[in-house]
């Protein structure tokens, strides 16, 4: 039988992850949970943040399932997160949006593309941050590799081919970042040559976020540097009906973690009322990863499902509901 890591984490964490297990249950995949802690939620039970026990577990099960974890804005510790995907290097983070029924969305129809972000380098893991004495300067490091693009821009084709999707589409700073952007830029030409059957096309980053709000069902994959990934992967939730229908893989070789991509939301945190769906629909790619496409499958089905029959949705979706309600709906489905 199939062990995963399940790491509870911070804030909606736990309350989202009872409603995802209990989705699993009703599915009867038959994996063993392996409990592990991470985030706030470590600290206060065991001294540290990121314990060797939940990296051991996650380095021994390479599957796991984890909630949002607390990050702190501004100074305090680094992210775990981003501790995590540097540990295993999953340099892979995979963003699906979809449009979905009877959302908060702008698009109910027509949007289907998935944001594969470079997971890490660049910007976003923020190596060489420093502030000097006088608080008048601060720096940070932005480093792209060859390696890195190349992996992630043959990673983004190789989905294309395995998921039947016809574009890739670069999104870059390469004419302002002539080094780093450019670097990447340059990388994916090289790959894209080598996929003659794929389109590929470059959109500059600005660009790419306005053509995204007026014509999204012209994206199909989209590849890009961790920092950008970061950002346009949380616009194309919003344009699906919000952070409550996003979720993320991160892929490594070995190791894969899946997720929301939203957080630990501490303004909603406790009263039951998170929306479940953005870490189900990560259940759906762990699925999918894990060789059991027919159950991610039944898995979507059954979302939508309760999508379109306004069954029990939570406040974030106008609904009235709670989490375990609506997970409960979800699972009646399958
Ligand atoms: P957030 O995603 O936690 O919340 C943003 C807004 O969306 C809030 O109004 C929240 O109530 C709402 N929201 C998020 N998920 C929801 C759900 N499932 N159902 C209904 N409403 C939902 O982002 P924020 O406030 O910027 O970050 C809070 C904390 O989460 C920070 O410490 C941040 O570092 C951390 N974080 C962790 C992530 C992870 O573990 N992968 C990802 C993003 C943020
Ligand atoms: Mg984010």
């Amino acid at each position: 039988m199939t062990t995963i890591t399940i790491i509870p984490g911070d804030g909606i964490g736990p309350e989202i992850m009872d409603a995802a297990l209990h989705v699993l249950d009703a599915l009867q995949v038959g994996f063993n949970y392996e409990f592990a802690d991470a985030g706030v939620a470590a600290l206060e039970k065991h001294g540290e943040l990121l314990p060797v026990a939940t990296l051991e577990s996650i380095r021994r099960n390479k599957v796991a399932l984890k909630s949002p974890l607390t990050t702190p804005v501004g100074g305090g510790f680094s992210s775990i997160n981003v501790a995590l995907r540097k540990h295993f290097d999953l340099y892979a983070n995979v963003r699906p949006a979809k449009s979905f029924p009877n959302t908060r969305s702008r698009f109910p129809t027509g949007v289907d593309l998935i944001t594969v972000r470079e997971n890490t380098e660049g910007m976003y893991i923020g190596e060489g941050q420093d502030v000097s004495t006088d608080g008048e300067t601060a720096v940070l490091t932005s480093k792209v590799t060859h390696h890195g693009a190349e992996r992630i821009v043959r990673y983004a084709f190789e989905l294309a081919r395995k998921t039947g999707r016809r574009k890739v589409t670069v999104v870059h700073k390469a004419n302002i970042l002539k080094s780093t952007s450019g670097l990447f830029l340059k990388t994916a030409r090289e790959v894209a040559a080598r996929y003659a059957d794929i389109e590929c096309n470059e959109l500059i980053v600005d660009n790419t976020c306005m053509q995204l709000v007026m014509r999204p069902e012209q994206f199909d994959i989209i590849v890009t540097t961790n920092l950008f990934g970061d950002i346009i992967s949380d616009l194309c939730a919003g344009l699906v009906g919000g952070l409550g229908l996003a979720p993320g893989a991160n892929i490594g070789e070995d190791v894969a973690i899946f997720e929301a991509v939203h957080g630990s939301a501490p303004d909603i945190a406790g009263k039951g009322i998170a929306n479940p769906c953005a870490l189900l629909l990560g259940v759906g790619q762990m699925l999918d990863h894990t060789g059991k496409p027919e159950l991610a499958n039944a898995l979507r089905d059954a979302i939508v499902a309760t999508l379109e029959a306004k069954d029990s949705l939570t406040p974030d979706m106008g609904g009235s509901g709670n989490t375990m309600g609506f997970a409960k709906a979800i699972a009646s489905r399958l």
